[in-house]
C-alpha cells in the first residue's frame, strides 16, 4: 500500500486535489470534524503552535517541541498529524512549521473567540441537538447548568463558559455600537429604551454620549442586577430606570413614551411567535415620531461568505443550548415579521460593525 500522500510528497496538505475524488473526501472532513476541532485546539492552547511559529520556516521536529512542552513526543505527533491532515501545519521532512490556517488559529481573535465559544459554551451541550430540535427545548443547556434558558443562568455559567459567552457576545456587538450611535441620536431620541439590556453596554454608551437621554432598561432580574453595577460605577444610575421583565410574558406591556426602542442581539433569542409579540408592544409604547430600532446579524446580509458561515452554523447553539427554538434570522423574516405588528421599514444601514446590519421601523399609522 502506498504512504499517504502527505507524508511522503506534500510540503501542505491540499486534500480535495489528492486522488480525484473530492466530494467524498470533503465529507470525510465533515465526519472527523469535532476531532480536528479537538486536536487543533489542543495544539494552540498546549502552546505547540506557538512554539512551531516561533521555529519559524525551518519549523521543528516533535523530539524538539516535546523538549519545549508539557506533552509526550507521543501526544504530539498525535495532535499534531491531524493538524497536518487540517492544513494547519506543514511537514517537510522530520519537521513541522505554521501554515497560514495555523496562523489565524494562533493569531487571529475571531478565529479563537470562535473556538472558545463553541469548545465551552456549545461543544457538549450539542450532542442533544437533534433531540433539542425535535422538542424544540434547550435540551444541551444540562452541559452547563440547570436552567430553563441560558439567559436565566448567564451570571451563573461555570467557568470558562461564562467568559467565553461574553467575550463572543460583546466581540460582534460592541464593534457595532460607535458607527450606530449617530444613526439614532441624529434622531435627537429623549427617552430611550434598551429591550435585552444585559450587562448596560448599549445604555452606558447612550447616556455617555448624550447628557440629555434619558434610558429604560428591560431584562431579566439577573442581569439587570448586573446592569445596576455597570451604571452605578459609571455614575450614570440617576437618568436610567431599570424594568425587569420576562419579555416571553406577552400581555406585560413596556413602558410607554419611548422616542427610540432598541434591541440589539435580542431578536435572534426568540422564535418567530414571541419576535411578533415584541414588535406589537414595541409599537406600542412609541412617542409619536418614534423608530424601533434593531441592531443584529442576518447572514443573508453578508458582504463575506465567512460572515455568513459563522452566522448560519450559530443557530444549532440556539437550539440546543440557548432556547430551543430561536437562529440567526434571515433579515426578511424579521421584517415581515415587524410589519404584521404594527410597523414599517423606514432606513436600513449594512456593514456596521464586524457583521451588523442596523434597521430602523416606524409605526404604521
Ligand atoms: C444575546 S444577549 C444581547 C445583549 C445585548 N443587547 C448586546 O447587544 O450585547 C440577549 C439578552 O436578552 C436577554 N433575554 C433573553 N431572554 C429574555 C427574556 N425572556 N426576557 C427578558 N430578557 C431576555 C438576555 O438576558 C440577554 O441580556
Amino acid at each position: 500500500m502506498p504512504a499517504p500522500d502527505f507524508l511522503t510528497t506534500l510540503t501542505e496538505f491540499a486534500p480535495a486535489r489528492l486522488r480525484g475524488l473530492p466530494a467524498r473526501f470533503e465529507a470525510q472532513k465533515i465526519a472527523f470534524g469535532p476531532v480536528v476541532f479537538q486536536c487543533v485546539r489542543v495544539a494552540w492552547k498546549s502552546g505547540l503552535l506557538a512554539l512551531l511559529d516561533a521555529a519559524g520556516k525551518a519549523g521543528a521536529s516533535v523530539e524538539a517541541l516535546a523538549a519545549q512542552n508539557s506533552l509526550s513526543e507521543y501526544a504530539i505527533s498525535v495532535v499534531l498529524e491531524t493538524a497536518l491532515s487540517a492544513g494547519v501545519v506543514r511537514r517537510e521532512g522530520e519537521h513541522y512549521s505554521l501554515t497560514r490556517i495555523g496562523d489565524n488559529v494562533l493569531h487571529d481573535e475571531m478565529t479563537q473567540i470562535n473556538i472558545d465559544y463553541v469548545h465551552d459554551v456549545c461543544y457538549q451541550g450539542l450532542f442533544a441537538l437533534e433531540a433539542s430540535l425535535r422538542e424544540e427545548k434547550p435540551l444541551g443547556l444540562k452541559a452547563l447548568g440547570d436552567w430553563p434558558t441560558v439567559y436565566e443562568g448567564l451570571p451563573e455559567l461555570p467557568e470558562p463558559a461564562r467568559a467565553s459567552w461574553f467575550k463572543f457576545d460583546h466581540y460582534y456587538s460592541d464593534s457595532a455600537f460607535a458607527q450606530a450611535l449617530p444613526h439614532v441620536f441624529a434622531r435627537k431620541p429623549r427617552r430611550l429604551m434598551d429591550i435585552g439590556a444585559n450587562t448596560g453596554k448599549w445604555s452606558l454608551h447612550c447616556l455617555r454620549h448624550d447628557p440629555e437621554v434619558r434610558l429604560t432598561l428591560l431584562d431579566l432580574p439577573v442581569q439587570l442586577a448586573q446592569a445596576r453595577v455597570t451604571l452605578e460605577n459609571a455614575g450614570l444610575l440617576p437618568r436610567a430606570d431599570l424594568h425587569p421583565i420576562d419579555i416571553l410574558d406577552f400581555d406585560a406591556p413596556f413602558p410607554a413614551g419611548m422616542d427610540a426602542v432598541w434591541m440589539s442581539q435580542f431578536l435572534t433569542c426568540f422564535s418567530l411567535t414571541a419576535i411578533g409579540h415584541i414588535f406589537r408592544r414595541a409599537a406600542e409604547c412609541l412617542a409619536p415620531g418614534g423608530s424601533v430600532w434593531v441592531l443584529d446579524t442576518f447572514w443573508d446580509r453578508q458582504r463575506h461568505d465567512i460572515a455568513s458561515y459563522c452566522l448560519i452554523n450559530t443557530s444549532p447553539y440556539f437550539t440546543a443550548i440557548a432556547s430551543g427554538n430561536s437562529k440567526m434570522y434571515e433579515s426578511s423574516a424579521i421584517v415581515a415579521s415587524a410589519e404584521a405588528h404594527g410597523l414599517r421599514l423606514a432606513e436600513t444601514v449594512d456593514d456596521l460593525g464586524i457583521s451588523h446590519s442596523l434597521l430602523r421601523f416606524e409605526r404604521t399609522a
